[in-house]
């Protein structure tokens, strides 16, 4: 067996290799190792999923953010973007008219917008949770206190989306403002851990200043961490900010990790995300093919979607919701896999 055979053998017997072993499986990328991962990959989330593959409803809540990530294209200082913030009673509507359509997980989803207090957001999970009690809801809020992240909690949310954006400190530096901090994230996480939520973090492929290096830092972080879910997309700049002439993360190497990803933790919940439907036309059926398991139309008003765009080009900006899911249940199907109405918890092996 050649080396990177052997590593491939290894990680999928043990779930576990070095830093330099991720790199060297990271940089001896070939078509022929995509190929042997997928499959390996495909198995492990067979013989726990099934062709079960999981909807999970964003609802984008706000697009006004206090934070300036150099990527994104809901940053502060993009005042070209169109702000607006959705009421309560509009993102209650979407939850309903997700529900009618199969969704069982609805996900807030926003930039950090200081409106959304405890109070405001409380009030509209317990809403939630009351009118659709067979469902899960998740926050993607950004960073708040140990405090928040509690009362979130006890009014009802059962899961936090955070990403952590990179595992390398130099790196998390390079792709943020200052003001922002790698510790304070690593604590986010681990708050939301401690509280008991199922925490999902995850990372951009192909960021600025990203090498295999950085990559390896996040495999290794993943398995250490463990999240039950795990968000991975191609960076794609936005023109709005100072990363606009950068280049696109391929849809190759994204699934390329995606299966790595299975492989080390084969019952995680992992998204074919918006962002690799973005950067390649048939991107979100590669990454099920590759290893994901869930995939997240959009639930937000047409009137907003075009406006939370965090990347130029974003896909689905223009269909209802409706028009998506059957747009998807015909891609899924065609692949060989089906969509569940499921909450879509992670099984345990
Ligand atoms: N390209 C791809 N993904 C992006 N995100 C933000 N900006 C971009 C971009 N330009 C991702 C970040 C963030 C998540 C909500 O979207 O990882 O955590
Ligand atoms: Fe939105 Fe195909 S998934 S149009």
């Amino acid at each position: 067996m050649s080396d990177t055979d052997l590593l491939i053998d290894k990680l999928f017997h043990t779930g576990h290799l070095e830093e330099d072993e991720y790199r060297c499986l990271i940089d001896g990328r070939t078509d022929e190792l995509a190929g042997k991962l997928a499959a390996l990959a495909v198995q492990k989330r067979e013989g726990i999923y099934g062709k079960d593959v999981f909807i999970r409803g964003p609802i984008e809540i706000s697009n006004i953010c206090r934070n300036d990530c150099y990527y994104c294209g809901i940053r502060r200082s993009n005042t070209e973007c169109d702000r607006y913030r959705l009421t309560q009673e509009e993102i209650l509507a979407c939850a309903d008219t997700g529900y009618e359509l199969g969704f069982r997980t609805f996900v807030l989803q926003g930039g950090e917008d200081p409106f959304f207090s405890d109070d405001v957001l409380c009030s509209i999970i317990s809403e939630i949770k009351s009118r659709h009690g067979d469902c899960a809801v998740t926050l993607s809020m950004g960073e708040r206190s140990k405090e928040s992240y509690q009362r979130l909690y006890d009014a009802g949310a059962d899961r936090y989306l955070l990403r952590h954006e990179t595992a390398d400190r130099t790196h998390y530096g390079r792709l943020h403002p200052e003001e922002m901090s790698f510790d304070n994230r690593m604590r986010c996480l681990q708050d939301l851990r401690d509280i008991g939520y199922m925490v999902g973090c995850g990372f951009m492929v192909s960021s600025p200043y990203q090498t295999s290096a950085e990559l390896a830092k996040d495999l290794r972080f993943i398995e250490e961490f463990r999240p039950d879910m795990c968000g991975i997309g191609p960076f794609i700049p936005h023109k709005n900010t100072p990363f606009r002439d950068e280049e696109q993360g391929s849809a190759e190497l994204t699934c390329y990790l995606l299966s790595i990803i299975r492989l080390i933790y084969p019952s995680i919940l992992l998204p074919a995300t918006t962002a690799l439907g973005t950067s390649d036309v048939v991107g979100r059926e590669k990454g099920i093919l590759a290893g994901a398991n869930v995939i997240m139309p959009n639930l937000s008003p047409v009137r907003v979607r075009k406006k939370y765009e965090l990347y130029d080009g974003k896909i689905c900006t223009g269909e209802e919701t409706a028009e998506c899911i059957r747009c998807l249940e015909g891609r899924i199907n065609k692949i060989g896999y089906r969509i569940v109405v499921d909450r879509g918890d992670i099984r345990k092996e």
